[in-house]
């Protein structure tokens, strides 16, 4: 391996190696309150003791009207803190960083009554859905919900918060210059709904907490993807993690003779242009793979997500050179509705009895 076990700094964190445990968020494991569970506590100790060099814990909900279904968990009241605590001090146990991914859904949310920063109608799990456009009043709301749910990550002991700004939820709305069509400064500037959430994320935690963010590569296009790298790294950005966008109003794009995929060619044309670390994302399925990948691209972290809800021990069994276990790419992911079902994890312990 040339870069996969080196290890790097993200502000001035420690980070061991090159794999990152993307958000992914498991449904039912708690309720409505969106407090943490026992089972949520004992998912992230057994991720964290399988070597990963960084966790990003799932989209967390900064208001209860935002979440994406109703056993999201939140970060949306103080009473929340504590559960938060239980996550953080068992990855740290391992001596790995933990970041929470910060989110909320707009359009994209699974209450009846949706915002979104323009009025629109679109395809929402496979029906037409309308939402309105927020007000001023309640945009500087979520805003401050945002700031407040860093304060809390704070306090519960994260080494840092990814702003969830992809994936169609709230702030990739907002960056989607066809979905934002406001005529005020937030639809003329499309970036600074996240940009003044950042800023006062600074000023409400001290200088070693990480603030980085997840961004479509294609928001819509490539182009607007790297002009919004660079507006966030010029607001001191610590990372940035390269996904898609608002999928149904974005044009991925990759040069036919490209050897990886639109994701990975985003995310290396925008570490291009940028000096913060970035980190790439999408069926990345053996060690040898993400390794080709970092060295060709320049890019800096590899998320393997799925990989490690097949097998834990992912970074581990990599650097030991034993078999990681390979995720199948089923059409819908088990893990969103019976984890037990997962073919890639019963393949995997199948064959590691
Ligand atoms: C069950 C599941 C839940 C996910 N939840 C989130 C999430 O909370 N936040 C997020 O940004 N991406 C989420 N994702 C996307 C993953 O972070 C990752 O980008 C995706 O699985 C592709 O990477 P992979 O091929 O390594 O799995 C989720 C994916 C899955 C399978
Ligand atoms: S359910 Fe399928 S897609 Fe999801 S992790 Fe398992 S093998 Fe991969």
């Amino acid at each position: 391996m040339n870069k996969l076990f080196n290890s790097m700094k993200i502000r001035n964190l420690e980070v061991k190696n090159r794999i990152a445990v993307p958000p992914m968020v498991i449904y039912n494991r708690t309720d409505d309150t969106g407090y943490v569970t026992d089972i949520q506590v004992e998912h992230y100790r057994k991720i964290a003791q399988g070597g990963p060099g960084l966790i990003i814990q799932e989209a967390t909900c900064v208001e209860k009207d935002g979440r994406l279904c109703d056993s999201q968990i939140g970060i949306w009241e103080d009473g929340q803190i504590e559960g938060l605590k239980r996550i953080t001090n068992a990855v740290h146990e391992t001596g790995t960083p933990i970041f929470v991914q910060i989110h909320h859904g707009g359009v994209f949310g699974f209450m009846e009554e949706t915002v979104c920063p323009s009025d629109i109608q679109c395809m929402v799990k496979g029906t037409m859905k309308k939402s309105r456009a927020l007000t001023g009043l309640e945009l500087h709301r979520i805003q401050n919900s945002f700031a407040d749910a860093a304060e809390r990550a704070y306090k519960a002991g994260y080494d840092g918060v990814e702003l969830h700004g992809c994936h169609n939820y709230l702030i990739s709305q907002f960056l989607n210059s066809r979905v934002n069509v406001r005529n005020d400064e937030y639809g003329n500037n499309p970036a600074l709904f996240a940009l003044e959430i950042i800023r006062e994320i600074r000023k409400r935690t001290p200088d070693s907490f990480v603030v980085g963010m997840r961004l479509g590569a294609f928001e819509p296009t490539l182009a607007d993807g790297i002009d919004h790298a660079l507006i966030f790294q010029a607001e001191g950005i610590d990372f940035l993690n390269i996904s898609f966008g608002f999928m149904q109003l974005s044009d991925p794009f990759k040069p036919d003779s490209y050897p990886f995929t639109d994701l990975i060619y985003g995310a290396q044309e925008i570490r291009k242009q940028v000096s913060v670390p970035v980190f790439t994302v999408g069926e990345i399925i053996s060690p040898e793979q993400a390794d080709e990948i970092l060295t060709a691209t320049g890019v800096d972290m590899v998320d393997i997500g799925r990989g490690t809800l097949v097998n834990p021990n992912w970074a581990n069994d990599a650097r030991n050179g034993k078999d990681t276990g390979a995720c199948l790419h089923c059409k819908i992911c088990m893990w969103r509705i019976n984890p037990e079902k997962c073919p890639g994890r019963i393949r995997y312990e199948r064959n590691n009895k």
